[in-house]
C-alpha cells in the first residue's frame, strides 16, 4: 500500500482509517486518541490521492472518524489545517466544524510530511465538532 499512499503516520497513529476503491487504497485519516493539543480525539493529516479528489472520500473518512469517536463516548473531535489550505477549510466548513477558540499555532522548521523531511512555515487553525450520538447519526 505504501507505494500509493504516504504512510509515515502508520506506526504512530492510534487508529488509521483507509479509504479503498476496490483493492486500491485511495485515502487515509490517522486518528490520535491521546496527546492531542486540545485533549480531544484528533483527525490528523487527512489525505486523498490527487486523482480521487472531489468524490467525497475525505468527507467519508472524516465522518468515519466522527462515528468512532461517538462510539467511544468522546463528545468532541478536533483537527487542524494550514491557514492557506482552502480545500481543507471548505471541506471542514461543509462538514460542520467550528473554530476551536484557541490561538492559531505557528509551525516552523523541518518536520516529516508524508515521509519526507520538509521545511515548513505554516500557521495551523484548530477546529472542533461535537460528535454526540445525535450528530453522528445525522452526518
Ligand atoms: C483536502 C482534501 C483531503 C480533500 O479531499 P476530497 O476527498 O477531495 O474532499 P471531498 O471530496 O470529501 O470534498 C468535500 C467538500 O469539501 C470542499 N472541497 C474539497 N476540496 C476542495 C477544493 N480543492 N476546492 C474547493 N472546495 C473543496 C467542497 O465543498 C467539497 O464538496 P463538493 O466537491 O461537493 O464541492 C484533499 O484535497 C487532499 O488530500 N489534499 C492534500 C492533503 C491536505 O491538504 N489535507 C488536509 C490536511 S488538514
Amino acid at each position: 500500500m505504501d507505494s500509493r499512499l504516504p504512510l509515515h503516520r502508520l506506526d504512530s497513529a492510534q487508529t488509521y482509517l483507509v479509504a479503498w476503491d476496490g483493492d486500491d487504497p485511495i485515502g487515509h485519516a490517522p486518528i490520535a486518541w491521546h496527546g492531542s493539543r486540545l485533549g480531544h480525539p484528533e483527525v490528523q493529516d487527512v489525505y486523498v490521492l490527487p486523482e480521487q479528489r472531489r468524490r467525497g472520500v475525505a468527507s467519508a473518512l472524516t465522518r468515519a472518524a466522527e462515528r468512532l469517536a461517538a462510539e467511544r463516548g468522546r463528545p468532541r473531535i478536533s483537527l487542524s489545517f494550514g491557514i492557506a489550505n482552502d480545500a481543507a477549510r471548505l471541506l471542514y466548513k461543509k462538514l460542520g466544524y467550528r473554530d476551536a477558540g484557541v490561538e492559531p499555532e505557528r509551525v516552523t522548521g523541518t518536520i516529516i510530511i508524508r515521509g519526507q523531511p520538509t521545511e515548513v512555515d505554516d500557521t495551523l487553525i484548530y477546529l472542533v465538532k461535537d460528535v454526540d450520538s445525535g450528530s453522528s447519526r445525522s452526518s
